[in-house]
């Protein structure tokens, strides 16, 4: 792979001087999902499939981007000293936030690189193909400037240039996962102080499949900005009798004895989810360290019906898919990952029943939806690495 990119960077933008060449995952998220903006947990873990970068110092204040996925884009110029977000300029908004990020925080990029991006995870499908360019720069930057920033802050500042630059009001989950991902390890995250802890997925006999719908969704365009103001507009009503700072800090019985205080019953809906999925993440992880399957599977099954239910983030492709990996033999659990409103879910599944699985489920949702839908029997992989 590492022979194939640098061929293909050399014969875009020459073969002298020094290049460099990188990679940096893409994430799933096992359970705890739309809590991260919430102060809540989060339990993802990052992929061995994500995104390759060839990069090289300039002597100028040129960058210069390309990617093998959009190559009909071909080589697109920008400058250091020129960063704002065009919506023509399609993913070059992510790499390029990322330099803003850096620069706005003071760090000393003082001259312009040229880059080839190469991702096999597939875009706008919620396995943060974004976050990882984003990281992916930052990393590369850190290592070209010989910068002085550890990965937390790398993923802070990644979080900050799809905020800020791109116009996304994320929370720091897919940005966090990517930056400190652990082979075979997924990442408990209390998003409330970013204290973290890495739980060993070892599921013996059982995979972890991916289900892609091939529906695609744009953060931007979707109604994830306004999920996060319902969650804040009902934290303000809790705060008129509670002391809280955010929908994490309540239990489930908490909740149900104040949330007389939201006065919509959409607001509600949202801020049950937000709670009830904070408490089904710690359970979560406390059933993986005990090796309870079945309770990991249920509640991922009860976190898919809440983002179903209550959070209303799903929609027909992610709940076919669900519904029918559900009816399959050897299927432990399933729901949604990511923001959701299409892209992708994931399921834990029997080892020696994946084949049946995907051959069903992608038999039945073709039946249902009119076309196809992809799976990956995923790889839990590290964060990102010069290579
Ligand atoms: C997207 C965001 C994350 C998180 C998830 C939902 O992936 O980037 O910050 O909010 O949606 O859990």
């Amino acid at each position: 792979m590492k022979e194939k990119l640098v061929s293909k960077f050399e014969e875009l933008y020459g073969n002298n001087g020094k290049i460099n060449t990188y990679f940096a995952p893409g994430r799933v998220n096992l359970i705890g999902e739309h809590t991260d903006y919430n102060g809540g947990h989060v339990f993802p873990c990052a992929l061995t499939m994500g995104t390759y970068a060839v990069a090289r110092k300039r002597e100028d204040n040129k960058l210069r981007f390309y990617s093998i996925n959009f190559e009909k884009l071909g080589v697109l110029e920008s400058n250091i000293d020129e960063l704002k977000y065009n919506k023509n300029e399609d993913w070059i908004n992510y790499p390029k936030g990322m330099i803003w990020s850096m620069k706005d925080e003071g760090y000393k990029i003082n001259t312009g690189f040229d880059i080839l991006f190469y991702g096999t995870i597939p875009n706008g499908a919620g396995l943060s193909s974004s976050a990882s360019i984003e990281v992916l720069t930052g990393f590369v930057i850190k290592d070209l400037f010989d910068l002085d920033i550890d990965m937390t802050k790398l993923a802070l500042l990644g979080q900050k240039a799809e905020n800020k630059y791109v116009g996304v009001n994320c929370g720091i989950m897919d940005q966090f996962a990517i930056a400190n991902g652990k082979k075979n390890y997924a990442i408990f995250l209390d998003t409330s102080d970013l204290k973290y802890e890495y739980a060993p997925v070892e599921l013996d006999g059982i995979k972890v499949v991916i289900m892609n719908t091939n529906k695609k969704r744009g953060l931007g365009d979707s109604k994830y900005n306004e999920r996060r103001s319902e969650c804040e507009e009902a934290l303000s009503e809790l705060k008129e009798k509670l002391k809280i700072n955010s929908l994490g800090e309540l239990t489930e019985q908490e909740f149900e004895e104040n949330k007389y205080l939201i006065k919509s019953e959409i607001r509600q809906k949202r801020a049950k989810h937000a709670v009830y999925e904070n408490q089904r993440t710690i359970k979560a992880v406390e059933a993986l360290k005990n090796n309870d399957i079945n309770l990991l599977g249920k509640l991922m099954i009860d976190s898919h019906n809440s983002l179903k239910d209550d959070y209303e983030v799903t929609g027909v492709e992610l709940d076919t898919i669900v519904e029918e990996s559900l009816k399959q033999e050897g299927t432990i659990g399933a729901r949604m990952t990511g923001a959701g409103f299409g892209g992708c879910a994931v399921s834990l599944v029997k080892a020696n029943k994946v084949d049946d699985f995907i051959k069903n489920v992608g038999e039945n949702y073709k039946n249902k939806i009119g076309y196809e839908a992809s799976f990956y029997a995923v790889e839990i992989g590290n964060g990102p690495i010069k290579i």
